[in-house]
């Protein structure tokens, strides 16, 4: 008989008493799921200029992949799952891979980071069916930098996909700058005032070496020292908060009045040391660092997984648990899901200590961000 057996109850079989800790002692709980490589725009410090090499989407991970890869994640104790891409929205009906993540058992919350162009249209549905967090990247309020930012146009619809957030009541909103110093220095001073006008928080992330166009240059990178004195200049004292979440990446200063302003120093002051994040690429690639050189893949275990899955649902469904073949699923299922653990342990197990940005033999890894998932 399987009729008992649902995968849902195979699943809680994986290896619950031993979550994903590698050799510094770094616990994993958040997970960031790249849905796709495709952007609308063409950000200086992602991808490349011309034509960009985007991947046949026939070897993006469907969305049943991508459950059954967050099932066995969060039996290892992941926690916090993030999609990513290129631009998620892109991928069509991401709210139906919401759907189907926010139930799964262990899973605290499902967060979008987008360019936030296409959020007002799809706001709606990814609400309902669970999304509970927005990040959306807005480094410039300038449409003449935008378009030399992002080689696009369009800055007003980012606009219409944060307002769109804000009216949205239970979803939690924060702001994404990323200044290039020959592009936008000069706008942080506004963006500031936009955030705090509106009481969101808005976080600076410091320019890495994963563009796709190989510019990166520390003179066109602008410290979070830097940034923070230029803002102390102009609105005053700033206090560091202390963390609430060690794991956090973006530390929280406030202003006088209270409000926060973040920021990600993750070349100046890297915090790799507490790093609790795995990554997996929209074509299947598990990896445990933005910089590093290794993947794992899971695609072929992940495909049998989601065929194990829809056979049983549908052997169920017909009532015909009693043949060979369908008694046999169970086993099956367990085991292909066993293969996968096995795989993210071992990337887990490989992680290295730190990014390595600053070691002379550093060379930044193959893919650019937008290949990997921000
Ligand atoms: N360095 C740092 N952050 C980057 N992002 C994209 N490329 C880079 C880079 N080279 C971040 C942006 C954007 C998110 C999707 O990824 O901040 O908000
Ligand atoms: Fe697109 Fe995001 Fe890369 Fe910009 S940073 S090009 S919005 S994927």
């Amino acid at each position: 008989m399987i009729s008992s057996m649902t995968p849902e109850r195979i699943r809680d079989d994986v290896q619950r008493e031993l979550p994903l800790v590698d050799r510094f002692q770094r616990a994993h709980r958040s997970l960031r799921v790249s849905v796709t490589d495709v952007c609308n725009i063409r950000c200086q410090y992602c991808m490349p200029d011309g034509k960009v090499p985007f991947m046949p989407s026939e070897r993006h991970l469907s969305f049943g992949q991508l459950a059954e890869f967050v099932r066995v994640t969060a039996s290892l104790g992941v926690t916090h799952y993030r999609l990513t891409g290129g631009e998620p929205l892109m991928r069509p009906d991401l709210y139906k891979l919401i759907e189907l993540l926010v139930p799964i058992r262990g899973v605290q919350e499902v967060a979008l980071t987008t360019n936030g162009m296409f959020l007002a249209e799809q706001l709606p549905q990814l609400v309902s069916a669970g999304l509970s967090r927005v990040n959306i990247s807005l480094d410039t309020l300038s449409e003449e930098s935008f378009q030399r930012l992002s080689r696009r146009a369009g800055l007003h619809r980012v606009l219409e996909g944060i307002e769109a957030v804000l009216a949205q009541p239970g979803v939690e909103l924060r702001l994404n700058a990323l200044v290039l110093r020959d592009v936008n220095l000069d706008d942080v001073v506004d963006l500031v005032s936009f955030a705090r006008q509106r009481g969101v928080v808005i976080r600076f992330i410091e320019f890495m070496p994963l563009d796709g166009q190989r510019a990166w240059s520390q003179q066109r990178m602008v410290s979070g020292d830097e940034l923070r004195q230029r803002l102390v200049r102009h609105f005053g004292p700033l206090t560091i908060k202390p963390r609430p979440d060690s794991a956090q990446p973006s530390t929280d200063y406030v202003f006088c009045d209270g409000t926060a302003v973040g920021f990600i120093d993750s070349v100046t002051r890297p915090f790799c040391g507490n790093c609790d994040r795995l990554r997996i690429t929209s074509d299947g690639k598990i990896r445990n660092c933005l910089f590093g050189k290794q993947e794992w893949d899971v695609a072929p275990q992940l495909l049998e997984l989601a065929h194990l899955s829809q056979q049983w649902n549908s052997a169920q469904f017909e009532h015909t648990n009693t043949s060979a073949a369908a008694s046999s699923l169970p086993l099956a299922y367990s085991a292909a899901q066993q293969q996968v653990v096995q795989i993210i342990r071992d990337c887990v197990a490989a992680k290295a200590a730190a990014h390595g940005v600053h070691d002379l033999d550093f060379h930044p890894p193959e893919r650019a961000m937008y290949q990997i998932g921000g």
